[in-house]
């Protein structure tokens, strides 16, 4: 009996089936088959297929020095662990419009400067629009090389042809092979793609830089196999309507995956922002409600604003609102307060969000979050002499203050801005109703 012509793949896991599914019975997702082209089977033996390896000691394996390529953006190279690895494949994801074009046109206008070869290759846009974009950036960026095409073999060839140090391919769901007859994006062509693409950069030692898209639950679209086959994978997050965007390394071959970069979109382009703490702190209101947070980015401290609300509602459930923080570590942190403080908001709409759009994903932030919603269930703001309060630490569920990691590199940025009241674990208070009173000063009393 003849083959059929297609399999079923998922989009999530890669696995295959010879027909649909509503759900995965790999990874047991909905909705992830597809239907693609079969593969043209391989006819005949490799060469190669009984050859017997002789393996090395690593101590006599050739290593020459890597030598990173700085891209003249120092939170993006932070992010990359010190600048791209040469032959290295990097995938950069975000949600649409959150700015991967620019910031890769950034990175190629400055190695460009730098009198790096390099090279852009756009399946998206006309080279007219990437050169409207480029007018807007400062740096070489109009010096940069661009090829647009949709077609792999074509970019193979000219990536085998000009053979740059630093290749952006933007993006990698666009391009398709046409041997394959599943559509660009398909699980079958991005894997083509990809591994194709990586297959070239190794050989000739060409870093690549490419652009994917995410699903609206905010993972990469495409198999997690690209995931696997990529060197580095950073996530440009944020929201649109906000300025501010972070980068981070989801996965990093040759670096840390603490690392976070902080931008602001202006209109030249996207702008690092080295001092972040000065900026939030600088915005940071004093009115009830409100608390910095002495957070950790990565290996960075990073001062944020730490809003809550608390208002009387008749719904049941309350409703509970979390921007910026973890649901489930409010709902902790609600309880604790609760059960070890005296204060039940349990008759009240709560809530909580990190002021400017940045997300904070640390146990370290309880402290503060118990702080604002204390300070605005009683309307009254916390006593930080004439500067705003700052705290941090985790709360524990029987009503202690945990230690957090980098307390010193915390307090030591509180005090380069000037918050001189840092409430924290290991400080005065080792409960949780002992930092709300020293927080609140005697107000805490009508509550409890
Ligand atoms: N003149 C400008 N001043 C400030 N910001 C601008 C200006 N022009 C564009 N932008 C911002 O740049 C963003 C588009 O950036 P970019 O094209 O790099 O995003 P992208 O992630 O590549 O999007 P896509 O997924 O569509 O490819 C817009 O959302 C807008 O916020
Ligand atoms: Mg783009």
């Amino acid at each position: 009996m003849a083959k059929p012509a297609s399999i079923f793949a998922c989009t999530a896991c890669g696995q295959q089936t010879p027909k649909w599914h509503g759900r995965c019975p790999g990874c047991e997702e909905w909705n992830t088959i597809t239907e693609e082209a079969r593969p043209a089977a391989r006819a005949g033996r490799s060469p190669s297929a009984g050859r017997a390896l002789k393996p090395v000691p690593l101590g006599q394996v050739e290593a020459p020095a890597v030598r990173r390529l700085s891209t003249g953006i120092g939170e993006l190279d932070r992010v990359l662990g010190g600048g791209i690895v040469p032959g290295s494949i990097v995938l950069i994801g975000g949600s649409p419009g959150i700015g991967k074009s620019t910031l890769t046109s950034a990175a190629l206008g400055n190695l460009a400067a730098a009198g790096r070869d390099v090279l852009y290759i756009s399946g998206e846009e006309s080279a007219a629009q990437v050169r409207l974009r480029a007018e807007r950036l400062e740096g070489g960026a109009l010096s940069v090389p661009i090829a647009v095409e949709t077609e792999l073999g074509p970019v193979l060839a000219t990536l085998e042809a000009e053979r740059p140090e630093v290749c952006v391919v933007d993006s990698v769901q666009v391009l398709y092979d046409p041997a394959l007859s599943g559509s660009p994006g398909s699980v079958g062509q991005v894997r083509e793609v990809a591994g194709r693409l990586m297959r070239v950069a190794k050989a000739q030692g060409t870093a690549v830089i490419l652009v994917g898209h995410v699903t609206k639950e905010g993972s990469l679209a495409g198999p997690r196999v690209l995931e696997h086959l990529v060197d580095c994978v950073l996530s440009f997050e944020g929201e649109r309507e906000r300025t501010y965007r972070t980068l981070r390394a989801l996965k990093n071959r040759f670096g840390s995956t603490n690392e976070t970069g902080v931008f602001e979109m202006r209109e030249q382009g996207l702008v690092e922002v080295q001092d972040a703490s000065a900026r939030f702190v600088s915005e940071a209101t004093r009115a009830p409600g409100s608390v910095v947070l002495c957070s950790m980015e990565g290996s960075r401290p990073l001062l944020v604003e730490v809003q809550a609300l608390v208002a009387p509602t008749e719904l049941v459930p309350p409703r509970r609102v979390a921007n910026g923080v973890d649901r489930n570590r409010l709902a902790l942190v609600l309880a604790v307060l609760a059960r070890h403080a005296g204060l039940a908001l349990g008759a009240s709409d709560v809530f909580v969000s990190v002021a400017g759009g940045v997300r904070v994903d640390e146990p370290g932030a309880d402290l503060a979050m118990a702080l604002a919603l204390a300070s605005a269930a009683k309307g009254a703001e916390l006593s930080g002499e004439d500067r705003p309060l700052a705290a941090f630490g985790e709360l524990g569920l029987t009503g202690e203050l945990r230690d957090v990691a980098h307390a010193e590199r915390r307090l030591a940025e509180a005090a380069k801005f000037g918050l001189e009241r840092v409430i924290h674990p290991g400080g005065k208070s080792d409960r949780v109703r002992e930092a709300l009173r020293a927080g609140l000063g005697g107000r805490l009393r009508e509550a409890a």
